[in-house]
């Protein structure tokens, strides 16, 4: 395990992050500097299994049910104003049409962000969430400060040029990342490796994480983990591309991994079991139980 990953382990568990679960017998050979190892609870998109995502209750329910980080998606507005949404598009998530690119911050703001949710679950209903406003990231940030965690998604990076220097103007701004990689406050992830080199370029001590979109069941190679561990310090993938044996070998080669997105507990169960580092979840309550579950064994 190189400095960097024995630190962010071990800031994970001076934070107190999750619970300690005993780690597979490979992990525990081959890495026992990792069995201190925490389990992350990325709350995905707030608390969005309860309230509408990217939205500021959303937050702070993921955050107050568990979470240990902020789960954060980013686009880019016409006036290159970073916000929270998880779509290139607004039609999905808020009352407008089109795509994120098109509009400037101040239309954007005029949208409705939260009725959506109430049509669409109506037995989380809650009136407070019609009418709220898409947010920016500094935003997000202002509101919750930094003392909090974020685990933030640079979305479509080959739209919108700039994002990744846009990006890291604000965190450096706000404090949140630091000459020490592991006391960052933050984790940035990506699917796309160019848009995650190019923060490494800029700034090798932000911890990264690389998603990873498998068609098929996931299979990886050594060449392939040894190549993340040059600029990441950990993977992302659907938990249902993975077994047992991936998650033995990212481990293996010292990385973080944390699959997405988890809502059921017996999945979250088993891929603690399994090893892994964190997980995206909906559901942060539904994990912190499973994790109370596991440690009382
Ligand atoms: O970022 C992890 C996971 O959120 C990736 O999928 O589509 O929910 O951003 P998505
Ligand atoms: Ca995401």
């Amino acid at each position: 395990m190189n400095t960097f990953m024995k630190n962010v382990c071990l800031s994970a568990a001076i934070m107190g992050f999750g619970a300690a679960i005993v780690q597979p017998a490979s992990a525990q050979s081959g890495h026992p500097s990792m069995n201190d190892n925490k389990i992350l609870n990325i709350a995905h998109r707030g608390g969005s299994g309860y309230a509408p995502e990217h939205t500021l209750p959303s937050y702070e329910l993921g955050d107050e049910i568990g979470g240990d980080y902020i789960e954060l998606d980013l686009q880019m507005t016409k006036d290159g104003e970073l916000i929270a949404m998880h779509d290139e598009t607004l039609d999905r998530t808020t009352n407008g049409t089109g795509l994120v690119k098109d509009y400037t911050l101040d239309q954007i703001k005029e949208l409705d962000a939260g009725s959506w949710f109430n049509e669409m679950y109506p037995e989380k209903a809650n009136s407070e969430y019609n009418g709220l406003q898409v947010q920016t990231l500094e935003e997000v940030i202002q509101h919750f400060g930094k003392n909090k965690h974020y685990y933030i998604e640079t979305k479509s990076p080959e739209v919108y040029p700039g994002m990744e220097e846009k990006l890291l103007k604000i965190l450096k701004d706000y404090h949140l990342i630091r000459q020490n990689g592991p006391s960052s406050k933050v984790i940035i992830q990506s699917f796309s490796e160019a848009s995650l080199q190019k923060v490494h370029e800029m700034n090798e001590d932000i911890p990264l994480v690389q998603l990873i979109d498998y068609k098929n069941n996931a299979t990886i190679t050594d060449e392939e983990l040894d190549h993340y561990e040059e600029y990441a310090v950990g993977l992302g993938m659907s938990f249902k591309k993975i077994d047992e044996e991936y998650v033995d070998k990212v481990r293996e080669h010292d990385l973080l991994i944390h699959p997405y997105t988890v809502l059921e507990k017996e999945d979250m169960k088993r891929l603690i079991e399994w090893g892994v580092t964190g997980m995206f979840t909906n559901y942060p309550d539904r994990l912190e139980e499973v994790l109370k579950e596991m440690k009382k064994k």
